[in-house]
This record gives C-alpha cells, sequence and structure tokens, in this order.
C-alpha cells in the first residue's frame, strides 16, 4: 500500500537510563540512520512519527517528532502510535538494561568501587510485535558477529516481518557513521545486501524492498 493516508511509525537513537541526575547509561547510536529513514518515509508522503532518543539532529520536515528520553518513555509512546500506523520500523539502539533505582541527588565519590544493579528493560518490539493485526513489523539487529544467525534469530523471536542486520564491528558504517551496510531479511526466508552507502540510499533501499518504489 502506498497511498498518502498509510501511516508509518520510526523509531530512533539510543535510550538513556538514570543512575542518578547527571549520570546514564545509554549506546552510541546517533539516529542518522532513524532520521533518513523518517525522512525518506516523509518523501513518499506517508505520515510519519519519529520516535527520537536524545540526538544532536534536526527533525525531518514533515515528520511529527516525539522525543523521548528512557526506554520506558519510548514504549509508552510507541504503544500509544502503533495501533494506528501500518508499518513499525523500530530503528531506535533501546538499552537493554537500566539502573534498579534512580537516585535523587548526584552520588557522591566515597568509596573506591561501585556496585551498581541493573535491570532488563522491557523489549519494545516484541511487544508490540505479539499484538500486531495489519501492521508490518521491521526491526534493526546490531551484530559484531554471526550476524546473519543472529538477525535471523531475532526476526523469529520477535514475530517481525524483515530485520534489517548490520555489522556494528565494520569501520566507516554503522552506529555514528554516515554510512551504512545492510542485509534486509524478510520472514520469508530471502535476503538482500545493500552498502556501503549514504544512510539517506540505505534508507530507500529499505523502504523500497518491503513497499515496493515510490
Ligand atoms: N529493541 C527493543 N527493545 C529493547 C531492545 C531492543 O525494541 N529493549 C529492538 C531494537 O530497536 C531493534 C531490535 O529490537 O529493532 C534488536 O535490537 P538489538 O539491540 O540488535 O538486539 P536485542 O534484542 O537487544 O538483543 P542483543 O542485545 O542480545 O543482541
Amino acid at each position: 500500500m502506498k497511498a498518502s493516508n498509510f501511516s508509518c511509525l520510526v523509531t530512533a537513537g539510543p535510550t538513556r537510563e538514570y543512575l542518578d541526575p547527571v549520570r546514564f547509561f545509554s549506546n552510541a547510536s546517533s539516529g542518522k540512520m532513524g532520521y533518513a529513514l523518517a525522512s525518506a518515509a516523509a518523501a513518499r508522503r506517508w505520515s510519519v512519527n519519529l520516535v527520537s532518543g536524545p540526538v544532536c539532529l534536526a527533525p525531518p520536515s514533515g515528520v511529527s517528532l516525539h522525543r523521548v528520553v528512557t526506554a520506558a518513555d519510548m514504549e509508552s509512546t510507541c504503544r500509544q502510535l502503533f495501533p494506528s500506523c501500518d508499518l513499525l520500523i523500530m530503528c531506535a539502539a533501546v538499552a537493554d538494561y537500566r539502573p534498579v533505582s534512580t537516585e535523587r541527588r548526584k552520588i557522591k565519590k566515597k568509596q573506591e568501587s561501585l556496585e551498581v544493579h541493573l535491570e532488563a528493560t522491557r523489549d519494545i518490539l516484541k511487544a508490540l510485535a505479539s499484538e500486531k493485526r495489519h501492521q508490518l513489523c521491521v526491526g534493526f539487529a546490531a551484530e559484531t558477529d554471526h550476524v546473519d544467525a543472529h538477525a535471523r534469530k531475532k526476526l523469529r523471536d520477535k514475530n517481525l516481518d524483515w530485520i534489517v542486520a548490520n555489522d556494528v564491528s565494520r569501520a566507516g558504517v554503522g552506529m555514528e557513521a554516515d554510512d551504512n551496510c545492510v542485509r534486509l531479511f524478510s520472514r520469508t526466508g530471502e535476503s538482500t545486501s545493500f552498502g556501503p552507502a549514504p544512510k539517506s540510499d540505505v534508507a530507500e533501499f529499505i523502504l523500497r524492498s518491503i513497499l515496493g518504489p515510490k
């Protein structure tokens, strides 16, 4: 479907899981891939909601931007937007763990070592995809090894229609770079590689592969 009332929900960037008011656990995601996807989706005249963790990027034009900080914020925003979307692309690098508690005051440097207890965050994509009706669900798999095997496992375990695998150990592509190199796997078993190429071209490749040409 490519009608102008087609609705796309894209997530981008990292999440932050705070230990105290000034310290947090996060990751190196720049948000560039998710923003490129949102921009490519808006260029197709789709209705686009972009749920973004903290990044230093200008919002693409024609996109509704929802800023979030934590994995829990991202989950609640996505839960509100998911029922009315036709395509979910979960590009965000959601933190897998968060501190069990967040101190209200800055932790003072009193001891030689500090133990921090972490608990798992909920898997947003898995939870949403388990409730999908008409939606197409697309995940990303950031891997450093056994890229294809891990990506195929995530595709199955999270009940996805497509997964975009990228090898984040390769120099010059991936999380913080302007370029990406991906392999797209479908639920039906096909896979296609693309790149290295600018993230805007990778975004076009992903949308074209999933929903056909503009
Ligand atoms: N994801 C999510 N919620 C989480 C963790 C991940 O929705 N708490 C989504 C990501 O946005 C991505 C996909 O799940 O689309 C895979 O994320 P990735 O970090 O590659 O893998 P994990 O499932 O977290 O597994 P692992 O860290 O063991 O590779």
